[in-house]
């Protein structure tokens, strides 16, 4: 008799975006005139950039005739995009990254989910609480992360480094040694990052523990202050440490498109054994690669045209950031993020929890955010609302809001 992998039984309920949208779901049903304004999921709204459009257009061409007809791609990635990676995002900055380094892939959440597999099982995971639920369900599903108490929302497992107001939203170095470290700057979902200088103090504590950091810069494109890193590799010694995760999703509107890329350099190194030649072989035996006409539509991303279309998408989000940043504000409310990142993290009035104040937004704003506790239990009493709806559904539900 077969047996199942134990560890999903583990999981608590569904997956968080999923529990909002079946909760949504059911008040539109017993609701249908109501208009109700989505502020919850980090999904784009604005259509992608004309210079990608005309790249897909091209490379769908192409697959229609038998010269230019392309089959699988290259299962790291097409030599094309690496490049354009390698040259805008990293060798402008002096990160010493080599195109053989990026591994292009359908996107960072199936990276970050997915990285956790070269590593042993024994392997101690630590993570900024609250957190992108991917990376700790990931290793849950590994067998990684203990055993879950309802009642603090913890795993037994699992290193917590809370980022909660009193610290400034920045993770501090744990008491218990961690292996892994996820962390994610700018940060989802608090929308608040660390400055250059703390990113090098973490690289130097991972280099100093014989720690991996697990870097998600899927919001890189926002960040608007000079002293954040765009990637983990301006710091000295990242190398040696460090796996970066990026995205085209949320700089190029690439949600229902798909596309990301993993950097793990040549140098990281455990025992004399590769990092980088084992995710090649994970990857060369599970995937096929991103398909080709993707691959052209992310190569555009970094045309002189998309870029220049791409930094008005990206200024386009960050006015939404603004307009609920101030909003907020004005109607009495604490808000954080919304500088260099695509999320406003409040605190819930009056001391409601995070799911109280969801349904409150819901039902008397008919506005969906998403509530902070789904993100970990420090996120308990704060909450987040997304820029990356359209100006004016975020108009007017800061309006809404206001009118409460
Ligand atoms: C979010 O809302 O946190 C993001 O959309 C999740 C993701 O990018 O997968």
């Amino acid at each position: 008799m077969y047996q199942i992998n134990a560890n999903y039984q583990k999981l608590p309920g569904s997956y968080l975006f999923s529990t909002i949208a079946k909760k949504v779901a059911a008040f539109t049903k017993a609701n249908p005139d109501k208009k109700i304004i989505r502020l919850g999921i980090g999904d784009v709204t604005q259509p992608i950039a004309p210079a990608v459009i005309k790249a897909l257009h091209q490379a769908v061409d192409e697959m229609a005739d038998a010269a230019t007809f392309r089959g699988y791609a290259p299962d790291l990635g097409y030599d094309f995009l690496r490049s354009a990676i390698v040259e805008n995002d990293y060798a402008s900055k002096g990160c010493g990254i080599s195109a053989d380094e990026i591994f292009v892939s359908d996107g960072a959440k199936s990276d970050s989910g997915n990285i956790q597999e070269i590593f042993s099982q024994e392997c101690r995971i630590a993570v900024t609480d609250p957190v992108y639920p991917v990376y700790v369900d990931s290793n849950v599903m590994a067998g990684r992360c203990g055993e879950y108490d309802s009642a603090s929302g913890m795993w037994s497992n699992v290193i917590y480094m809370p980022c909660v107001r009193e610290n400034g939203f920045v993770p501090e170095f744990p008491k218990e040694t961690p292996d892994l470290i996820y962390l994610c700057f700018p940060n989802n979902p608090t929308g608040t990052t660390i400055t250059k200088e703390k990113l090098q103090e973490w690289v130097d504590y991972a280099n100093k523990q014989g720690a991996v950091i697990i870097y998600d810069a899927a919001y890189e494109a926002y960040i608007s202050e000079d002293h954040v890193a765009h990637s983990i590799y301006e710091c000295e010694g990242a190398k040696t440490c460090a796996i970066e995760i990026r995205s085209f999703s949320k700089n190029a509107g690439f949600t229902g498109v798909r596309l990301g890329f993993t950097v793990v350099p040549k140098e990281l190194k455990c025992g004399g054994i590769s990092l980088n030649a084992m995710w090649a072989r994970r990857h060369g035996t599970k995937y096929n690669g991103a398909p080709y006409i993707i691959q052209r539509a992310g190569e555009a991303v970094y045309s002189k045209e998309g870029k220049t279309q791409l930094k008005e998408q990206v200024d386009y989000y960050m006015k939404n950031a603004d307009t609920i940043k101030t909003g907020l504000k004005d109607a009495g409310y604490e808000v954080y993020g919304g500088v260099n990142a695509p999320y406003i993290w409040l605190k819930t009035p009056e001391g409601m929890t995070s799911w109280e104040f969801f349904d409150y937004l819901l039902e008397n704003a008919n506005v969906v955010g998403t509530p902070g506790s789904g993100f970990g239990p420090s996120g308990e009493g704060y909450f987040r609302l997304t820029a990356f709806g359209s100006y004016e559904n975020t108009a007017a539900a800061l309006e809404r809001i206001r009118k409460l």
